[in-house]
């Protein structure tokens, strides 16, 4: 079983994100964890939880001692080797606060770097400089995180192959086991803010071979190294819990969402906006995220139209097939294959 724990609030809300997030909603934070709480131990787990990922906006924007009670609650439900996540910002995550949620128990550390370049930094709107995510790395070790990933955004029109290069540079220095590196997306009501790179696919695939020089293998489109459980389980379609504002969770064909705004979240966490995918629509998202990243797709998910696309790929070598899936070697093209096949 898989948890996913929403925290709301931002220390600044940067100009192209589209998560769920507040900055000026702190004077709500403990009514906020009141509500989670809440929502959280109204849960009967009837299985083991083998990954929890609490994400947000910034986890740690709050008090550590906001997640006492919520791992009190949790932790006789946890299987032996729960991989626990948390992403932090580096400006809030402190020693101090890294301490208290690795001994909540919290053992995968997720920073949000975005970028070592000062310039780019500054363009995304980051509040944090280079130096701020060495400390916050740093600080984790001490803090005894061994699990560490870095997030990285590329395709702003600041990105160069020599500004990758560099990027690519400080990730290796800082001897973490992960990194996220996620190309630009921009919702319409963000694209006046901020803009793209044109050459994006071409620093795409410079970047993924950059980081796999220096050990950190691709995965999926967006990630490399030693493989995050919580995001496979994922890209494999279990089922998870979503808990909080803007979570979402997913139990068989019904995908489920917290509500959007906070106070209404408060007043009653257990209120759900419900989407009822039907069978296509799930064996449709299994064969995308499967083309995405190393799950692969599994030939039963395929309809006779796309069994018949995807052997022309194989024949094409585009595809690999073994033990009745099929396997996409280069994930940029997951798009186009997936539009192909469909
Ligand atoms: C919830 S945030 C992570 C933690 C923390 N809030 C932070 O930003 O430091 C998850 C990650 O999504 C990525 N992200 C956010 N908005 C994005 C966008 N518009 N395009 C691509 N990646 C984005 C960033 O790399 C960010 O670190
Ligand atoms: S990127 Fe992270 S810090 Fe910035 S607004 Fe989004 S969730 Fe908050």
């Amino acid at each position: 079983m898989h948890i996913y724990i929403h925290i709301p609030f931002c220390e600044s809300k940067c100009p192209y994100c589209a998560f769920g997030s507040h900055s000026d909603q702190f004077s709500i934070t403990k009514q906020y964890f009141k509500a989670l709480t809440k929502e959280i131990k109204a849960t009967n787990f009837n299985k083991k939880i083998s990954t929890i990922f609490i994400g947000g906006g910034t986890p740690s924007s709050v008090d550590a001692r906001f997640y006492d009670e919520i791992f009190e609650y949790l932790r006789p439900n946890l299987s032996y080797d729960c991989e626990i996540t948390s992403e932090a910002n580096p400006n809030s995550a402190n020693l101090k606060w890294l301490e208290h949620i690795r001994a909540l128990g919290v053992n995968r550390l997720s920073l949000g770097a975005q970028s070592f370049d000062e310039k780019k930094l500054k363009f995304l709107g980051r509040i944090h400089n280079a130096k701020r995510v060495f400390k916050a790395v740093e600080d984790a070790k001490i803090a005894k995180f061994e699990n560490i990933n870095v997030d990285i955004m590329y395709g702003t029109k600041l990105d160069t192959k020599a500004l990758l290069l560099n990027e690519v540079k400080a990730l290796n220095e800082l001897k973490i086991t992960h990194i996220s590196a996620y190309s630009l997306m921009l919702e319409s009501e963000f694209s006046t803010k901020i803009s793209y790179q044109k050459d994006s696919p071409i620093l795409a695939q410079f970047l993924i071979n950059s980081l796999q020089d220096i050990g950190f293998k691709q995965y999926e489109i967006s990630n490399f190294g030693q493989i995050c459980q919580h995001n496979l389980s994922y890209w494999r379609g279990d089922d998870y819990y979503g808990f909080g504002a803007y979570a979402v969770g997913t139990t068989g064909l019904k995908r489920y969402k917290g509500a959007t705004n906070l106070n209404s979240y408060i007043n009653n966490p257990f209120k759900k906006s419900i989407e009822e995918l039907s069978y296509e629509d799930k064996m449709a998202e299994r064969v995308f995220l499967g083309l995405r990243s190393i799950i692969g797709v599994s030939l039963d998910d395929l309809t006779p139209n796309m069994l018949q696309k995807a052997q022309i790929l194989i024949n094409e070598g585009k595809l690999i097939a073994k033990n009745n899936r099929i396997y996409n070697p280069n994930f940029l093209l997951s798009d186009e294959i997936y539009l192909y096949l469909s």
